[in-house]
């Protein structure tokens, strides 16, 4: 019978109690269970609730059950509903009825708010672990290949040189908000809903301090209510994880057509590739393909719980119940793809001349030309026309930029000079954008002790 049998006559039929069990989803929240328990017991016999040898046995017997869990001999049981009623129940078996005071100013809906925040915490912080590991993973293809030149894209048509490893930083960027966005689902649930008890808080003289303090919680929620209602916390973590996600899938998604033979700018390594059943030639990118596809799951998971949410009345209504499985999802599947692109990443090899071949393609140096003449007074607008003129007669010749005399330069503007061949060499080029934040050499340099750096205080706050 469950533990809160005494008012039914009739038990659910089998049907029932497994469609209403979250014990396959939950049980992974065992360890939280057994804390929040543990603290929570202590407070009770610090403020006389229950004894000081009540609050021992207690938790011995939790310790205990945590054993047995750890080395799988624990019975898990369907028709304790819960991890919470897994371990309650069999506490009481293990020590009597002193493990049946453990539940005196409790109740499951700010236990399982309790558990679920620690165990997010938790969560986030591995998260934040495998987010930091990418992220040098980037940056040491950066610095192996920092002179590099790769064809910048707008519109996926060529547009500007830029350095491979400037474009590599960009991805250390966007995980490093990501990290932030961990850091805040974090803080969000970092709060303490015990003592809030069922929905209204509780006559007996608990001490909310002292539980979120043992717990680590940074303070009690202040209203009852809202300890049991809020999920925000969830939604948070598996929003983080889905903005990760499409970062992930972008980065993936550049790595596919990279390892194509149209681009032939990376190859991927033997291990994070796979061949075809029939084609014997095929080396597909496959776990880049998975992990861009897995974007569309975590995605899923953030529309699910924020459905769920919507409308839900105050305070706990069983809907909650299908926060977790989401939530669990979403970080499991972005740790995984976090781990599978950092070492993607670390084993492929970066093509340098492949890059440089098709970078001296799509006249990219038509801006520095069209900025030669402006910096020798023609309106840029004019100077821009200028080159386009340029640019045409290459296309209709079939020749680049560099091809044209300088009798061709100068028919066009005699502001034209010898010196123009210099506008049309891809370092300089590249390295002439000097400005903060820009793809010139020494800006790279800049931004690498600048990535550097927040990854030495990310890594800090782990
Ligand atoms: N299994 C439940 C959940 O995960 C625990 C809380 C149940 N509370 C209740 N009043 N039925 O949400």
């Amino acid at each position: 019978m469950a533990l809160w049998s005494g008012r039914f006559e009739e038990g659910v039929d089998e049907f029932t109690q497994r469609f209403g069990a979250s014990l396959p989803v939950d049980k992974r929240m065992y360890a939280e269970d057994i804390a929040g328990s543990i603290a929570h017991s202590a407070m009770l016999a610090k403020q006389g609730v229950i004894s000081a040898e009540d609050a021992a046995a207690i938790k011995g017997g939790l310790e205990a059950i945590s054993t047995e869990i750890e080395t799988g001999e624990f019975p898990f049981d369907i028709n304790n509903e819960d991890i919470h009623m897994s371990i309650e129940s069999a506490l009481t078996q293990r020590i009597g009825s002193a493990g049946k005071r453990l539940h005196t100013g409790r109740s499951r809906n700010d236990q399982v708010a309790t558990d679920t925040r620690l165990y997010m915490k938790k969560r986030a912080k591995q998260l934040m672990a495998a987010n930091v590991a990418l992220r040098e993973a980037l940056v040491q293809k950066a610095q192996e290949n920092f002179n590099v030149i790769l064809p910048g894209y707008t519109h996926l048509q060529h547009a500007q040189p830029v350095l491979f490893s400037h474009h590599m930083l960009a991805y250390t960027w966007m995980f490093a908000r990501d990290f932030e966005r961990l850091q805040a689902a974090y803080r969000a649930a970092d709060a303490n809903p015990l003592g809030s008890a069922a929905l209204a808080g509780t006559t007996y003289p608990l001490d909310r301090f002292a539980t979120t303090e043992a717990l680590g919680f940074s303070h009690p929620i202040s209203n009852s209510l809202d300890a049991v209602s809020d999920r925000d916390f969830l939604l948070d973590l598996i929003y983080a994880c889905s903005v990760s996600c499409l970062h992930l899938s972008r980065l993936c998604e550049e790595l596919i057509l990279w390892s194509s033979a149209e681009f032939g700018f990376v190859t991927m390594a033997d291990s994070y590739s796979t061949g075809s059943s029939i084609m014997p030639q095929k080396k597909n990118s496959d776990f880049a393909e998975l992990i861009r596809g897995k974007s569309g799951r975590v995605v899923g998971d953030l529309m699910a719980l924020m459905m769920t949410l919507k409308s839900l009345p105050l305070a706990y209504n069983k809907d909650l119940q299908e926060d977790k499985e989401g939530a669990m999802d979403a970080a499991d599947t972005l740790e995984d793809c976090y781990v599978c692109a950092a070492g993607m990443v670390a084993a492929m090899t970066v093509n340098a001349d492949a890059m440089m071949a098709q970078a001296k393609k799509g006249y990219m140096a038509a801006t520095d030309v069209a900025d030669y003449l402006a910096k020798k007074g023609m309106p840029f607008r004019q100077a821009h026309e200028a080159v386009g003129h340029l640019v045409l007669l290459c296309d209709k010749r079939g020749c680049g930029l560099e091809d044209l005399t300088l009798q061709d330069f100068q028919n066009e503007s005699p502001l034209f000079e010898a010196d123009i061949v210099e506008c049309l060499d891809l370092p300089a080029i590249v390295a002439a954008r000097t400005i903060y934040g820009g793809t010139g050499h020494e800006a790279v340099r800049v931004q690498m002790t600048e990535v550097k750096a927040q990854l030495e205080k990310d890594r800090a706050y782990l």
